[in-house]
């Protein structure tokens, strides 16, 4: 390779890195897998190295990739958070060996290895055993300050036990477990919302979040294996972990010191099949060496120590060719790409469909009919294609072209600002959208019709007898046992299942509807803030951004909904059928005490003991109604942690009272009836 197309390769490898530098840790939505990522950096350090005239202070090989945001206050790190240094075989894990023997002038030093994590890195400070500051990597030597949220995780201690120093700091790697994971997932598309690509962005996603209360709500998990700094009497890492373990953390589980690099080997070999069975990703073990003056004295790179190296498993994957695509419809007119892959075994299990994502992602991999391509399994369920095998591509091939119109009603498509997704816009009269809204209508979690699978919903809209929710209220035993593979005994079933259905709360009613964004926790909060369906119709985004987890994006969406002349017929239509359109009585949240009311609360601040939620419920529990500003006829202002000044100045200035986390839950327990 001359200079000149030296040039030309770095140029586009150091486009290519920042663009999936910034989808992975802006957008938390990577489009290609760590692996090729990986690849992309060695290529482009290895030119650098070659070409040192074409160096450049801002090429991505000479920063770790930044997650910052402009939402959180930029914090210092008192220690730079460095990179690991990546080896994918035992020979580079060797030379690792080799090297600090070397430089160290020792036999094989020992080393601690650990799993991998694969999650978002953060720094822990403590003072005087209380958590003080939870802050991203960041950029290495900025991160986000995220406490609040990072408090809501359980296996963080907020306080510390036993002999721990005066003030120091840990790290460590939040990660999401499957089931949350899967959990989270299937209720972003339930209520029309791009799901996570993999647990690790989601828990990305979550420690970015605004709101700390939906945070707690995600169950994510932490791991801690790092002490930096120099005020710890011991001078192993091995030592500093279990010292942490006795103070409340949860250390990396299966850390295990070895003496030979044969260990080593073993303890990598062991775990890249019982890592599968582990309920979190990890993406291969971290190697580091134990004694903390043979640390020193090999000190760090720009970018990474030189103790510590990280051997990553090459991901589960296999090459097949791509037979063909298919742009599905979702119920909100998302278009989702489905790729129909010649099958093919794969982790334990026979691949044939995979996801592209989006059109970005077709257009980026350059994916055509016809190609052989990558197929990986990480922690999702569903396999992804990761890239292509250009030495195989037919001279032939064309472009995958998106399409343009729907493929199931011919509209022209959309692509909305911000939206990475096309949509259909048709939603009256596109048929998936129509099914999708009735299926999602009668699953469990919204009006729990059962009785009614897929099949029969299309059969339903085939024949004629239903064209939306409503019109399964005009279903009769009769009208379904005259469908093919209908007994009159399933017709009763599903008879009974849809009269049943008219007894489900005014809150899941309104989730089965189907507005968009509205997931069932927010038509929860709707239920309880508006009573009924008119008062939500009517309400304002002003309105609607008062209720707790209503965001701009969402207020917009529900006034849109109630513009439309056959949402409100559909609305209509239900009341008819005599479904719950009010909250009752017995839907209000149970009664514990009269301790608070008739106040008006006002919460403000973060929150150790509860969630904010949680909160707003045990205020409504004790009589109370939790309000959101601060005026003359608040009657208590909660103050939790890093309440703003404005707002206790303006509290002190109307007279209103004002009590700690701690004093609330005094008040309150005391007035609580004492549990049988
Ligand atoms: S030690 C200075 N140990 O991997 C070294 N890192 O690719 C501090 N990671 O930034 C890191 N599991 O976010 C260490 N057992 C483990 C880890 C681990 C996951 C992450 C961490 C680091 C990244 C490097």
């Amino acid at each position: 390779m001359d200079i000149n197309q030296a040039k030309t390769r770095i140029a586009e490898l150091r486009k290519t890195l920042n663009h999936h530098n910034h989808l992975y840790y802006v957008e938390a939505a990577p489009i290609i897998g760590d692996y090729e990522f990986d690849q992309l950096m060695r290529e482009l350090a290895t030119l650098e190295a070659q070409f040192p005239e074409l160096d450049d202070p801002n090429s991505p090989t000479r920063r770790v990739g930044s997650d910052r945001t402009s939402s959180f206050a930029q914090i210092r790190h008192q220690h730079p958070m460095l990179s690991l240094a990546n080896a994918y075989s035992p020979e580079e894990l060797m030379e690792f060996d080799t090297r600090a023997r070397r430089a160290l002038g020792t036999e094989t030093p020992r080393y601690i290895c650990e799993l991998k994590y694969d999650g978002v890195a953060i720094a822990l400070t403590y003072r005087h055993g209380q958590l003080m500051q939870a802050v991203t990597r960041g950029d290495g030597i900025n991160g986000d300050d995220v406490t609040a949220n990072v408090r809501t995780i359980r296996t963080i201690p907020l306080t510390l036990h036993g002999n721990y120093p005066d003030e120091f700091e840990i790290r460590g790697e939040i990660i999401m477990p499957h089931s949350v994971f899967a959990e989270l997932n299937a209720q972003r598309e339930e209520a029309g919302e791009t799901p996570f690509a993999n647990p690790r962005n989601a828990t990305a996603g979550t420690i970015k979040l605004l709101n700390s209360a939906e945070v707690a709500r995600r169950r994510l998990d932490c791991f801690l294996y790092y002490l930096p700094g120099d005020y710890l009497p011991q001078r192993t890492h091995y030592e500093r972990c279990m010292e942490a373990k006795n103070w409340g953390f949860k250390i990396s589980e299966q850390i295990t010191p070895c003496n030979t690099m044969a260990e080593v080997l073993q303890f990598i070999d062991h775990w890249e099949a019982a890592r599968r069975e582990l309920p979190y990703d990890t993406d291969g073990v971290v190697i580091k060496i134990d004694n903390l003056d043979h640390q020193q004295s090999l000190g760090l790179t720009a970018k990474t120590p030189r103790w510590a190296v990280a051997y990553k498993y090459k991901p589960e994957r296999v090459c097949t060719p791509l037979l063909s695509v298919d742009f599905q419809v979702g119920r909100t007119g998302a278009i989702t790409p489905v790729a129909n892959l010649q099958p093919i075994k794969l982790a334990g299990t026979t691949v044939k469909r995979a996801s592209l994502h989006n059109a970005d992602q077709i257009d980026l991999l350059d994916i055509r009919i016809g190609d052989w391509v990558y197929v990986e399994k990480g922690g999702e369920i569903i396999p992804k294609i990761v890239g292509i095998e250009q030495s195989k591509r037919s001279l032939f091939s064309e472009p995958l072209i998106f399409p343009t119109l729907c493929p199931s009603c011919g509209t022209p498509l959309i692509k909305p600002e911000g939206e990475a997704r096309h949509f259909c816009p048709n939603a009256e009269g596109c048929p998936p959208q129509q099914m999708g809204k009735v299926e999602h209508f009668i699953s469990r979690r919204a009006l729990n019709i059962d009785g009614l699978g897929q099949e029969t919903v299309a059969l339903l809209f085939s024949s004629g007898l239903i064209t939306n929710a409503a019109d399964l209220y005009k279903l009769t035993v009769p009208k379904l046992a005259k469908l093919e593979r209908f007994a009159a005994k399933s017709a009763h079933n599903a008879v009974a299942s849809i009269e049943a259905s008219k007894q489900i709360p005014f809150a899941r009613v309104l989730y089965g509807i189907g507005i968009r964004y509205v997931g069932e926790t927010t038509a929860r909060s709707l239920a309880e803030h508006f009573g009924c369906i008119e008062a939500l119709a009517k309400a304002s985004v002003e309105e609607l951004t008062q209720v707790p987890d209503v965001g701009e994006r969402i207020a917009q969406s529900i006034v849109q909904y109630f513009t439309h002349p056959n949402n409100i017929a559909l609305v209509e239509a239900l009341t008819q059928a005599g479904l719950q359109m009010a909250q009752t009585e017995a839907d209000k949240p149970t009664t514990l005490s009269n301790a608070l009311d008739g106040l008006s609360v006002v919460i403000s601040g973060s929150f150790s003991r509860i969630s904010r939620d949680d909160l707003k419920k045990l205020i409504a529990q004790h009589g109370g109604r939790n309000v959101s500003g601060i005026s003359a006829s608040t009657s208590m202002l909660v103050a939790g942690d890093k309440i703003g000044p404005a707002k206790l100045q303006k509290a002190t200035q109307l007279g209103i009272k004002i009590v700690s986390e701690d004093e609330f839950f005094s008040l309150i327990e005391s007035a609580a009836q004492p549990q049988e």
